[in-house]
């Protein structure tokens, strides 16, 4: 094994050749989690980074989100509260649109999700653009929550998204990057 913890996550992830179109390479993090060595060396890089961080929740994002978010809140001993994509949630919800590459796309929140005044991480399996990651931020700060930071697995610097996210006054970490 990697001594580099990071280094193994990344040499785990499988990159799909024009997957879902052409000439995009699908950064794909089913054989981390499929892996019980992987994915245990992936929460607990998250545990470590945020253990000793006063947080009240981790607020996943649909849909692999939903599988490091619950896992590390569930080790943070935090609640977990869904992102969700627009038209899943039952209750009232809190709404807020991103640009896609073609059109547009909505992430949803019951509106009793967060108290004012919260602590929430962000967490999603991948930054792009930083679209989905920054609209949901919008929803949590909506609910009078305070976005302690926005975490995801991998990055795709090139997109732009972890610098424009980190402009927006929200930092960021990422396990690894590909360029
Ligand atoms: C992927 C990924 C992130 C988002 C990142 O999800 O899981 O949520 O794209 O892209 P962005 O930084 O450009 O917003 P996708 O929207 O493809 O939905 P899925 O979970 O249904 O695959
Ligand atoms: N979401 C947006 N771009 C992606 C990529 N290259 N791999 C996986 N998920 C993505």
């Amino acid at each position: 094994m990697q001594t580099d913890p990071a280094q193994y996550i990344r040499d785990t992830i499988r990159t799909v050749p024009d997957w879902p179109k052409p000439g995009v390479q699908f950064r794909d993090i089913t054989p981390v989690l499929q892996d019980p060595r992987s994915f245990r060396v992936l929460i607990d890089l998250f545990v470590y980074r945020y253990m000793r961080q006063r947080l009240d929740l981790v607020a996943g994002i649909d849909a692999r989100g939903f599988i490091v978010g619950s896992v590390l809140a569930y080790e943070l001993n935090l609640g977990f509260v869904p992102v969700r994509k627009q038209g899943k949630l039952p209750f009232r919800t809190v709404a807020e649109e991103y640009a896609l590459e073609y059109g547009n796309a909505t992430v949803e929140m019951h509106t009793d999700s967060v108290r004012p005044g919260q602590r929430v991480l962000l967490i999603d399996d991948l930054i792009a653009t930083g679209g989905t990651m920054m609209a949901a931020s919008r929803l949590l700060q909506r609910l009078g929550a305070n976005v302690a930071e926005a975490a995801a697995i991998i990055d795709l610097p090139d997109l732009g998204g972890s610098k424009a996210v980190r402009e927006s006054g929200l930092p960021v970490y990422t396990v690894c990057a590909f360029e």
